[in-house]
């Protein structure tokens, strides 16, 4: 007799997962000196494009000097989700990630940083990605949280070739859940800069040590 397949539970509205804070961290202990060089710039701002409850915000803000609250600009789909942002004093726009524009029409002041953990269906990484990296002045870093299958599919490694990343391999999975439960895959940041020529991995260890990267990418 054959076991009956476990029923597979239904993705939340909008993939409405939010991120713990531990892959958070340590991928902003690895890359926070950059990060800091990159907003000394009293004009820099930080965007979070799909800012759900505002996770990635409150660790970068409790790590990276110049990242407070009031930098950055955050975004979602869901008016729920941008609701509750604003209630923590988070500028907020309400609406589709994709259609964001990085000119945010004051003085000088421009999206330097991006991160996010942005929905997963329907290629929405990849699209995201492109928007941001394509704008006239693209953020000078653009991370995001994604299951390390992203590598996968001829189409990807196509747009990989255009727009190299570097990939900050998580070693354990991520639970979005709370109950330990994860997908049948790993995690990794995926990081965008303009001008980065090549794709390098690097593993978030405990002890993991960001090599001297030069900002160029190359
Ligand atoms: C996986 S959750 C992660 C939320 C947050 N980035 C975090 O790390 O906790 C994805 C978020 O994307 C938002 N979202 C879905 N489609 C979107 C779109 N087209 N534009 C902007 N946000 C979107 C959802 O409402 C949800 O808050």
């Amino acid at each position: 007799m054959t076991a009956a397949a476990k029923p597979k539970r239904p993705r939340a509205e909008l993939d409405a997962y939010y991120t713990p804070d531990w892959p958070i961290l340590r991928f902003v202990l690895a890359v926070h000196e950059e990060l800091e060089l990159l907003l000394r710039d009293p004009a820099a701002r930080l965007l979070e494009p799909c800012a759900g409850d505002g996770a990635i915000i409150r660790v970068v803000e409790s790590l990276v000097a110049g990242a407070d609250r009031k930098n950055w600009v955050a975004n979602d789909i869901n008016f729920r989700a941008v609701a509750r942002l604003r209630e923590q004093g988070i500028y907020t726009a309400h609406g589709d990630a994709l259609a964001f524009k990085l000119d945010l029409g004051v003085h000088d002041a421009h999206i330097a940083v991006a991160i996010t953990n942005p929905k997963y269906l329907a290629n929405f990484p990849l699209k995201l990605a492109r928007h941001l990296m394509t704008q006239p002045r693209p953020p000078a870093f653009f991370a995001m949280l994604c299951r390390i299958t992203l590598l996968e599919t001829p189409a990807r490694a196509k747009f990989f070739r255009e727009f190299p990343p570097h990939v900050y391999v998580l070693p354990e999975r991520v639970s979005y859940t709370g109950d330990g439960q994860s997908d049948n895959a790993g995690a990794a940041w995926f990081v965008f800069r303009p001008g980065q020529t090549d794709s390098r991995l690097f593993w978030l260890t405990d002890d993991h040590v960001q090599p001297g990267l030069p900002l160029d990418g190359e």
